[in-house]
């Protein structure tokens, strides 16, 4: 099997193919006037009959493209099988379901596009498990909760926190790893902007506690728990996500989240990306 990243996953790549002891497919690329995507194997004969697995986050839909586009690359060079890694799947993947009449449903048509050249899909904590619904049998969706929970058992966190309901699983997950004490935020959410928090029942006074969440987007919902969580008495709040949006999208909020502890993971590829998910992919690919 070859690595071949993609410019969204280049560093997770390299560590990927280290890992595995393999050397990453060389390309050159470059985008055209008109933006459109080019790229060019540096030894085309070296992906014949090979298995390999291409690593690309997508996180703005010139990403997509150029997932596409190197997929193309390797296939017509005559790649054996292509096992695709999306370690962010992307946005689309909120769109799971029609919520009103009318609408499409977003992460599906994403999930063919992935599929037209793949043998196998990984994603890493895709937003909503209903995703995998559309990739029949394909998808493998990664926890990210061991080099999670190794990351903060390092930093003496002894109770994690999900900051909604629909955290609460991967919450649960990293705390049992860790052998600490988990709770969940009652959380309503008013707009993309502003989200309302009810502590209520969390005792944290003294406590070293981790706010652990999918992603930060805005950075909405982790500042407001980080500052509940501080008015209920907590010593260290640590705030973790897989997907780091924030470092492409909302740079304007890094100094208030530097205020306190926050980590990311690699799948989103940002200075604060100190948790990788590299030793998971690599796990998994060693089976293939
Ligand atoms: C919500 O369902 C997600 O798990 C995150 O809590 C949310 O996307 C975070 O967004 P923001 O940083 O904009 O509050």
């Amino acid at each position: 099997m070859l690595i071949l990243a993609g410019s969204k996953s280049k560093v997770l790549g390299q560590k990927v193919a280290r890992t595995l002891g393999v050397a990453p497919v060389e390309y050159e690329s470059k985008r055209f006037p008109d933006s459109s995507f080019y790229a060019k194997l540096m030894d085309p004969a070296s992906v014949r009959g090979q298995e390999i697995a291409i690593i690309q986050s997508c996180i703005r839909d010139e990403d997509i493209i150029e997932l596409l586009v190197l997929q193309e690359m390797v296939k017509e060079n005559g790649a054996r099988g292509i096992i695709t890694i999306v370690p962010y799947f992307g946005g689309y993947a909120r769109q799971d379901k029609v919520f009103q009449p009318g609408e499409p449903v977003s992460a599906r048509a994403l999930a063919k596009l992935f599929q037209i050249y793949s043998d196998q899909v990984i994603t890493v904590d895709v937003h909503s498990e209903l995703v995998s619904r559309f990739f029949e049998n394909k998808m493998i969706n990664l926890s990210p909760a061991e080099p999670v929970a190794e990351y903060l058992k390092k930093h003496d966190v002894n109770w994690v926190i999900a900051p909604d309901a629909g955290a609460r699983s991967r919450a649960e997950r990293i705390s049992s790893l860790m052998g600490v004490q988990t709770d969940y935020i009652k959380k309503k959410r008013i707009d993309s902007y502003t989200v309302e928090m009810d502590l209520g029942h969390i005792h944290v006074q003294g406590e070293s506690v981790a706010i652990v969440d999918d992603i930060i987007s805005t950075g909405g919902t982790m500042l407001r728990a980080f500052e509940e969580l501080r008015k209920k008495g907590a010593r260290n709040v640590y705030a973790v996500c897989t997907h780091g949006l924030f470092g492409i999208f909302h740079r304007d909020i890094i100094p208030s989240l530097k205020k306190f502890n926050v980590v990311c993971t690699d799948t989103i590829e940002t200075e604060l990306s100190m948790i990788s998910v590299s030793g998971v992919i690599s796990g998994t690919l060693r089976r293939f």
